[in-house]
């Protein structure tokens, strides 16, 4: 599957929910500049639709839709021109659908019986989701044993700080999260904090593949 190579090539998945349209330009200029061209945009706000419709003029960046919860959120996304699907659980309609309109989906999963589920529908890149409350690594590691096939990328809760210990690990193909684009900051227009915390995460990916030590840029 293209598009999670493209994650794994990344790393990190930035997730973030916009308030405003006219947030969506400088966001995708501080991910560039930051080192990471992609981004998940929530379909939480009345903004989501038209974000990833500017987003995605932008050729050099991987723009997709999270919480996706149906299938007709699913297609105003793929109409505004998301090219991936994320969704915090898995509604086997929804999949299907994206199955369908061979539109790369990523459904949440946090338990056996929903990987086996996933596996049911032909996927094995699954979201492992909320990847801190659940238990983070020690689950990934025990569901990793019955089902080798399955690659995850995991969300919620992770940070530079956690970041290290998810990537580490071979089922892990990525990592999604908000830290590099915190609400707070989009609020106050402060994109050049996005910029810099996209930086210190590319960072950050780099020293952990290299083996290197992690250097706080901060
Ligand atoms: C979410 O759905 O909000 C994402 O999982 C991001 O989680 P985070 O804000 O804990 O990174």
């Amino acid at each position: 599957m293209i598009i999670a190579k493209r994650f794994e090539e990344l790393g990190v998945v930035p997730v973030v929910t916009l308030q405003n349209p006219s947030e969506a330009e400088p966001l995708g200029e501080a991910l560039i500049e930051g080192g990471l061209p992609c981004a998940e945009i929530t379909l939480r706000t009345d903004a989501a639709v038209e974000s990833i419709r500017r987003l995605s003029a932008r050729r050099e960046l991987l723009i997709g839709a999270g919480t996706v919860l149906s299938i007709e959120q699913a297609e105003k996304a793929q109409a505004a021109g998301a090219r991936f699907l994320v969704s915090p659980g898995l509604n086997p309609r929804v999949v299907k659908w994206a199955l369908a309109q061979h539109i790369p989906i990523f459904p949440g999963v946090s338990s056996a019986t929903e990987i086996e589920q996933a596996l049911d529908l032909g996927l094995t890149h699954l979201k492992f989701f909320p990847a801190e409350p659940l238990g983070g690594i020690p689950l990934i590691k025990a569901l990793s044993q019955p089902y080798p096939m399955v690659r995850f990328m995991p969300t919620g809760g992770i940070n530079l700080e956690n970041l290290e210990q998810y990537l580490s690990h071979s089922s892990v193909f990525a990592c999604g999260g908000s830290w590099m684009a915190k609400s707070d900051w989009i609020r106050k227009r402060d994109f050049s904090e996005i910029r810099k915390e996209t930086g210190n995460t590319v960072h950050t990916i780099n020293s952990i593949r290299s083996g290197d030590e992690v250097k706080d840029r901060r």
